[in-house]
């Protein structure tokens, strides 16, 4: 069976634990982003973050949430996974890179390891499994480009 400590020390991730779940009850604003940036998340001041919004306890300092993103009530931001492979347990982890106005509809899931573009948005409910390209719109599982995006670079 996996560990806890296998993955982080017990005291820090109860820390980030305790931080993030408060934040989930929190309304979005700068005093929010504040206290989550008490995890060690790169959290810019000007982001929008909703209530129940689950931001990765194990690893909040692999997270970049830039200046005007949005993230919609109930999608979470996954920095790391736990995985079955072979019978053994693996863990995935790897930097989020929530680029400069994004907007990151509710209930969605972001997987670890990715970049969500400038200017591009997730539709509700998706589920993102790699990079979103820059002024586009993605939805679904997993999240696919639809038409209609503002731009593209
Ligand atoms: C993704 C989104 C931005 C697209 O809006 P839009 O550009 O006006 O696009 P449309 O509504 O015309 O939909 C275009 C197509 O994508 C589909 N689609 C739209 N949103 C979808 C979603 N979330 N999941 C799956 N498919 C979706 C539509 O069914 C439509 O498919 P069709 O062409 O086969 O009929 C919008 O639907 C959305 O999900 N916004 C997020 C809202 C949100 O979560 N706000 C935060 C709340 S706190």
């Amino acid at each position: 069976m996996i560990k806890l400590s296998d993955l982080r020390s017990r005291p820090r991730i109860s820390w980030n634990w305790f931080v993030i779940g408060l934040s989930m009850v929190m309304a979005p604003g700068r005093f929010k982003n504040w206290w989550l940036r008490r995890t060690g998340a790169n959290i810019h001041h000007t982001a929008w973050i909703s209530p129940d919004v689950l931001l990765d306890p194990v690893f909040p300092e692999l997270l970049i949430i830039e200046e005007n993103v949005f993230i919609g009530w109930g999608a979470s931001i996954f920095t790391h996974m736990i995985d079955k492979k072979g019978g053994e347990f693996v863990t995935i982890k790897g930097e989020v890179w929530l680029q400069k106005g994004c907007f990151i509809g509710g209930k969605s899931t972001v997987k670890p390891a990715l970049k969500v573009g400038r200017d591009s948005k997730v539709g509700s409910h998706s589920l993102v499994t790699r990079d979103v390209l820059p002024g586009t719109i993605v939805v679904g599982i997993p999240a696919k480009e639809i038409p209609n995006g503002e731009y593209r670079e």
